[in-house]
């Protein structure tokens, strides 16, 4: 099946960044409310052992990829990959040092993954990613469509949110068109996707409650509720992902059918000092050249 390409513009590339993270974070480093960072927080603590799993899914097949430009993009869909693990690391561990167990998630989460790799073909293995991918480029979708989803996030903790975002949309093609090169079936790529959507929420619930039961510092009894609001509600996060959702159910769909690339534009001009100096540029609100 033919590759579909990526808008004029867009390119895989990884960024090395730094992020301010350091111990001056408050532990409620979202607006304030308990629910709504220890939901980011489960997000974050899920990145390291998932983007390992993509890595390792995606480059298995690189060996039997003849395209040149899709070779390249497997290499840096991996370094963007790496990167991310490598950051999310950083506020892994800010987060373990204000008390919670950050490094036990990420074991359990080692036992999910090294499962699927046990019980699934590579084939199958790259579904899952192509699926994840397609979360994560959502998630991502919605976090630069919406910059007020980001708002009243503390300014050395939602860079690297936006920048992730902004990767995710670079590379959200990347696994799913390998797996189509490999003659992945649609009925595996879309069963998939089914498969996985309550186990991955559940998850990120789990993780999330763990972390507000943990969690001893004082807090607003509303909370719970804003956070709902945030997700489900107004502005509704994680309820206006729907659409998109159930496009990936389409046999025909792609995930550049979305033509988000607009979205990577307004970043890239935003942090226009960043990316127009490269390494070495003078760093703006919490990006700087590492
Ligand atoms: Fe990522
Ligand atoms: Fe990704």
């Amino acid at each position: 099946m033919a590759v579909k390409p990526m808008p004029a513009g867009v390119e895989v590339k990884m960024r090395r960044m730094r992020f301010e993270l350091d111990d001056s974070v408050p532990v409620h480093w979202f607006r304030g409310n308990a629910f709504l960072t220890h939901f980011f927080n489960a997000m974050s603590s899920v990145f390291p052992e998932g983007e390992k799993f993509f890595i390792d899914s995606v480059r298995h097949f690189e060996p039997r990829i003849d395209d040149p430009l899709l070779r390249d993009q497997i290499r840096e869909f991996s370094r963007q990959e790496g990167h991310h693990t490598y950051q999310h690391r950083l506020l892994n561990d800010l987060v373990e040092r204000q008390g919670f167990p950050m490094k036990s998630y990420d074991q359990a989460l080692a036992g999910v993954f090294n499962w699927i790799r046990a019980n699934y073909s590579p084939l199958q293995q790259l579904a899952f990613t192509a699926a994840i991918e397609h979360f994560t480029a959502m998630l991502g979708d919605q976090l630069l469509r919406h910059p007020e989803l980001l708002e009243g996030a503390d300014p050395r903790v939602a860079p690297l949110w936006s920048w992730h975002a902004v990767e995710e949309t670079e590379h959200k093609a990347v696994a799913f068109d390998v797996y189509q090169r490999m003659g992945g079936d649609y009925r595996t790529r879309a069963g998939l996707l089914a498969k996985l959507t309550v186990p991955f929420l559940s998850i990120l619930h789990r993780i999330q409650a763990d972390l507000l039961g943990r969690d001893p510092s004082p807090r607003s009894r509303f909370d719970s509720a804003i956070g709902l609001n945030y997700l489900w509600g107004r502005p509704g996060f994680l309820r206006r992902l729907l659409p998109d959702y159930l496009r990936y159910y389409r046999p025909s769909f792609h995930p550049w059918q979305i033509d988000n690339s607009a979205l990577i534009e307004r970043w890239k001009a935003d942090n226009r000092h960043y990316v127009q100096g490269g390494a070495g540029a003078v760093p703006v609100s919490g990006f700087a050249a590492a």
